[in-house]
């Protein structure tokens, strides 16, 4: 069966590299928030300091992704053409397929589900609210990173508050991730993984069946050079 490149090397990295980062993240923030309910896990990796010099080498990583993911694909859409961001702009065709799928969940209407493009609004629903949460992870991040140098042109009350927000976020993002992982893995179209974000190409026909408006795109080769 013929293969669609959907993702390109350089978006396969970018999504290795972050979903990586951000599991450690976890695995090495969240205790220190419930200490009581999962301290077990940095005693296990060797202490509290180990670990949250586990957590920065992470943020790093992080760090390292997002600024690839921006800088890359920012100067690929200004110098080149089509790149990630291009295509996941949120755009008025999303808000008013939103719409049209929830009046379709909720049998309100008998129109036909919308006719999705290379990503659909809920995938770009996604990318945006993970990005934001990303921007509050850094920069409260390095608040407690450079707590000493923060404290230079901040009050001390703002690092308490620094440390709520980056602790908050872990914890609402959580549902965040849960819900990624449902929607590109486990739920009944993808169940048990969807290999796509691995490999890098989709089967013809689920790209036919799943991103319509993209797969004619394609046959009229609108898609020439997209990264
Ligand atoms: C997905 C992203 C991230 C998650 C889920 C996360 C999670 C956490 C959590 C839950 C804590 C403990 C907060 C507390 O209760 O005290 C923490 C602490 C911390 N995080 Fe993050 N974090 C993330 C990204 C980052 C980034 C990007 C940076 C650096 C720029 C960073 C730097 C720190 C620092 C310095 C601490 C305090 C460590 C200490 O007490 O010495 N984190 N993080």
């Amino acid at each position: 069966m013929a293969e669609i490149r959907r993702f390109s090397k350089s978006q396969i990295a970018i999504h290795v590299l972050g979903a990586f980062s951000i599991l450690v993240l976890y695995i090495t923030g969240l205790p220190i928030t419930f200490p009581d309910q999962i301290g077990w896990i940095p005693a296990l990796l060797g202490g509290y300091s180990i670990t949250m010099l586990i957590h920065r080498i992470a943020a790093v990583g992080f760090i390292v992704a997002g600024v690839y993911l921006v800088v890359y694909h920012g100067l690929y859409d200004i110098f080149v053409g089509r790149s990630y961001f291009t295509d996941v702009w949120i755009k008025i065709k999303d808000i008013k397929d939103a719409i049209n799928d929830a009046k379709h969940i909720l049998r309100l209407s008998v129109d036909k589900p919308p006719r999705y493009g290379k990503y659909s609004w809920i995938a770009k629903a996604e990318f945006w609210s993970f990005f934001s949460e990303a921007a509050i992870f850094l920069v409260t991040g390095s608040i407690l990173w450079f707590s000493w140098q923060s404290m230079a042109f901040m009050p001390p009350q703002y690092l308490l508050t620094a440390r709520y927000i980056h602790a908050g976020f872990a914890v609402v993002s959580v549902c965040g991730i849960a819900f990624h992982s449902y929607m590109v893995h486990f739920n009944p179209e993808n169940f048990r993984i969807d290999r796509c974000i691995f490999t890098g190409s989709m089967p013809e026909e689920e790209v036919k069946e799943k991103y319509p408006r993209w797969y004619e795109e394609l046959q009229r080769g609108d898609n020439s050079g997209a990264e």
